[in-house]
């Protein structure tokens, strides 16, 4: 049986691996990763490590590694599709084309479903441009959306009727039982069936690939609740999903925005700003996260500035910061929404508001510094240490020390000071036994060279090592697959590896490390974390990158090179001989320039 990538992907996005491996060793948190003893070999001193942001595990002591796939192949010793299967089961997911009878049936269920919501979907749009729509039509038209946005989001309105969808999808021969599970009807004291959403403007939500899962409806006046949605169904989990994404996913942008509400991702798309999605009326889950992650090079949250809008924004940073996101922040003038602010002034504002996006950092300082009003000593003395608890948490010595400069010149606090509350903090961290560093930079380096027997092993690291910068840095793909199309690979393994992720990229598909080894077998798989974790976060992957090409290109050359010289001794046509060594020369040349580059 082989399973779809998207079944696995999302099987393997579904089992935090954190969780699953917490199952099975005692895991303590160090920094940004969790350590314990390793399961594959026997040791007393922890070289065992998860990434939360990057969602594998590696140790640094018998090299294995891999996503949370090969972690159950591995310890429950299981082939690749029955982990999958535990995995699934774990996060009650259905694998399609089962042999299972129960599990045909959950995934027949969910078809009917979809085919359920499309049938909606077309009759809440109906009756919105229909007779009974002008009250809706009007509302959306003061709310300032073209005809054509009503369409792209296939926007709907729901009858005020009590039971005019549930009729019509009975009419249909649609079973109750699935108009219930579906959550588009639901059954009265009277026993009968009704719609859920009536006299509502309805939203349909969509999944990455644009099948119609849920649906949100908002009221037209100021009744409540304001706005309803589709309980949890087989198809719909909210906390999985992101409004919007199925058209963000295909910006040209590499950012995304994440914002609170429907209208918000609404209007923003209208005015051009076409990576923005939403979360749907709940905090931002680990999940969407790593979805997040995966989709965009930058996430910038732009949540409303009130107070809850505050708390949401630094609840949501932490999570995105945990799944690895490079965030920012746009903040929004007097606390409108990023609806009203589009809609007021324009997309161009709108657009410096996102050039001026603040960093994790930064906003976290400001929140801090809103709550002290810096009129006495004592509130000096607050702020001051609550700015070393941040910048202590900072990782970059070198920035701690810019930042320190700046906070303490721009709130009047001693820059010494700060100084010395964050290298306290630090030094106290570092006495608590931070042992990450140490192992990956003592144990992991001298394991940073392994022989590989089967091919070339000098094209094979390098070819390895632009895959998992790629996995790292999407955004390098025009660059690498320019100067390196699949046809350029020697390494057949690496080759094969390459072409699965150019395709996820040229489908404007994001790919993470661990979603690209999730099907391998766990020696490949162990060898690119290897890769990925001896190495090192690559401080600077676009120069690496440059690098690694000019010395794949050197290495072609120098082969060339000693094909020619073998034709020139062999060679007995003076002529042809002439050729080659001409040849010869040239391609010197360019070796000798290309050498000068590294
Ligand atoms: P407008 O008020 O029409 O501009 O909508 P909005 O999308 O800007 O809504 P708002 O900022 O008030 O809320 C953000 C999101 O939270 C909405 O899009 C909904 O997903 C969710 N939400 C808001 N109010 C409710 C509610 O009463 N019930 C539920 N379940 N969700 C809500
Ligand atoms: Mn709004």
């Amino acid at each position: 049986m082989i399973y779809p990538e998207q079944v696995i992907e999302e099987v393997r996005l579904r089992n935090d691996i954190v969780e699953v491996v917490s199952g099975y060793v005692k895991l303590e948190r160090k920094g940004r990763s969790y350590w314990g003893l390793c399961p594959f070999h026997s040791e007393k001193t922890p070289s065992f490590s998860v990434e939360p942001n990057k969602q594998f595990f590696y140790c640094f002591g018998c090299n294995k590694g891999g996503s949370v796939i090969q972690f159950i192949m591995n310890i429950e010793n299981l082939e690749f599709v029955d982990a999958l299967k535990l995995l699934a089961e774990r996060a009650g997911i259905t694998l399609p084309e089962s042999e299972d009878p129960k599990e045909r049936e959950r995934a027949q269920r969910r078809k009917r479903i979809l085919e359920l919501n499309r049938l909606a979907a077309r009759f809440y749009f109906n009756n919105l441009v229909g007779e009974n729509g002008l009250e809706a039509r009007n509302y959306l038209q003061r709310r300032g959306l073209t005809e054509k946005t009503v369409r792209k989001f296939g926007l709907g309105y729901s009858p005020t009727g009590w039971d005019e969808l549930t009729r019509m999808l009975l009419e249909n021969k649609f079973p109750e039982d699935l108009l219930l599970d579906s959550g588009l009807s639901i059954r009265a004291k009277s026993g009968e069936l009704i719609d859920r959403f009536r006299g509502r403007i309805m939203f349909p939500i969509f999944d990455i690939r644009g099948n119609i899962i849920g649906f949100g409806g908002r009221v037209l006046d100021g009744s409540m609740p304001k706005y309803m949605n589709s309980p949890d169904t087989p198809l719909y989990n909210k906390s999985r999903e992101l409004y919007g994404l199925n058209y963000a996913r295909m910006s040209s942008s590499k950012k995304l925005l994440i914002v609170e509400g429907y209208m918000d991702v609404i209007s923003l798309h209208q005015a051009g700003i076409d990576y923005a999605v939403a979360s749907l009326g709940t905090a931002l889950t680990k999940m969407q996260g790593w979805i997040l992650k995966k989709y965009s090079e930058e996430v910038i949250i732009a949540y409303d500035s009130d107070a809850a809008g505050q708390a949401a924004t630094l609840r949501g940073l932490e999570i995105l910061e945990e799944a690895g996101c490079n965030v920012k922040v746009l903040i929004i003038p007097e606390g409108k929404d990023p609806d009203e602010y589009v809609r007021n002034n324009g997309p161009e504002k709108f657009k410096n508001l996102i050039d001026r996006a603040i960093s994790l950092l930064d906003y976290k300082i400001r929140v801090r510094r809103n709550m002290h009003n810096l009129d006495t000593v004592e509130d000096k003395l607050k702020l001051l240490n609550g700015i070393a608890d941040i910048l202590a948490e900072h990782d970059n010595p070198i920035e701690r020390e810019l930042y320190a400069k700046d906070y303490a010149q721009k709130y009047g606090i001693s820059y010494e000071s700060l100084q010395e509350e964050v290298n306290r903090r630090i030094s106290r961290r570092n006495r608590a036994g931070d042992y990450s560093a140490s192992v990956r930079e003592g144990r992991g380096r001298s394991l940073a060279v392994r022989r590989d027997e089967e091919t070339d092993t000098r094209y094979s690291e390098l070819e390895h090592m632009l895959i998992v910068i790629l996995c790292q840095e999407n955004r390098l793909f025009k660059l690498i697959s320019e100067k390196y199309g699949l046809e350029s690979y020697k390494d057949r393994k690496a080759g094969e590896i390459a072409r699965k992720l150019y395709r996820k990229l040229e489908e404007n598909d994001g790919c993470v490390l661990a979603e690209l080894v999730s099907d391998m077998d766990p020696g490949i798989a162990s060898y690119l974390v290897r890769l990925s974790q001896t190495k090192g976060d690559i401080k600077e992957p676009e120069k690496a990158v440059r690098q690694i090409l000019n010395r794949l290109e050197i290495m072609k050359l120098e082969d060339l090179q000693k094909q020619t010289i073998e034709r020139i001794k062999n060679e007995q046509d003076g002529e042809i001989r002439q050729q080659l060594g001409l040849e010869f020369s040239i391609r010197a040349e360019k070796i000798a320039e290309l050498k000068k580059m590294i």
